[in-house]
């Protein structure tokens, strides 16, 4: 089965997540490998609901101390998340570094959080993206790839209705694919994120390349998001 990931971003309240997941439940029974991306402060409602991963958008790069509003690794390990998005490009538009990407990876390593590595082009750097992409990889350089999944987002796809193409798609992915294995001898899961919704999801997940899909906008509807789901199927 894929990777179906629902990132909510800055979105919901707890009455939105209890119906939301019961809600989900009456469309997909036993979900395999359907991810939620929380924000942090509702973690804990994901307590009990079996059969659905829940992760964090976000983790700090400093494992404790002087770090107001931050939410450590730890942390939201203790709140039930089993993986994190790390590099999200709308944290590396804050200003997060690469430096700080890696010392997310290690954290998130060592608490035993899978990391959902998000990596991704501008619109200006279309014509370079395989610098781009190979420069924002490097941060796997120290941190090895075991428990990391990465998600190809282009940016200019990002909540545009701009879907890349298929054959794009096709060719990004097997790219990274081929750069991962050449530097570390494994396959790493590559998913595709960027305008994802229940009509052009099937064409996607179709593809070999392609190992799951990171949905923003689209996930915000549990219908939606369970047609994103069974479009593998
Ligand atoms: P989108 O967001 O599906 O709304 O384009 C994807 C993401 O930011 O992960």
């Amino acid at each position: 089965m894929k990777y179906i990931v629902a990132n909510f971003k800055l979105n919901g309240n707890t009455q939105f997540f209890k119906s939301y997941f019961k809600e989900i439940k009456k469309y997909v029974k036993k979900p395999t490998n359907m991810m939620f991306a929380m924000p942090n402060c509702y973690l804990h409602l994901s307590k009990g609901l079996s059969n659905f991963i829940v992760g964090a958008q976000n983790i700090s790069h400093k494992s404790s101390g002087a770090c107001t509003g931050e939410i450590s690794a730890e942390m939201a390990r203790d709140l039930g998340a089993q993986f994190c998005l790390v590099g999200h490009s709308e944290c590396r538009k804050r200003g997060e570094t690469d430096n700080q990407i890696e010392q997310k990876l290690k954290l998130a390593k060592q608490n035993g959080l899978t990391s959902i590595l998000c990596i991704g082009e501008a619109l200006d750097e279309k014509p370079v993206f395989r610098q781009v992409l190979k420069r924002q990889l490097q941060v796997l350089e120290n941190v090895g790839i075991d428990n990391i999944i990465i998600a190809y987002e282009p940016v200019w796809a990002i909540g545009t209705n701009k879907t890349a193409t298929t054959r794009d798609i096709k060719s990004v992915h097997g790219f990274i694919k081929k750069f991962v294995l050449e530097k570390y001898g494994k396959d790493v899961p590559v998913l595709y994120g960027g305008s994802v919704n229940a009509i052009n999801s099937r064409d996607i997940l179709g593809l070999d390349v392609v190992d799951g899909v990171l949905v923003g906008g689209a996930s915000l509807n549990a219908l939606n998001f369970s047609s994103i789901y069974k479009s593998q199927l």
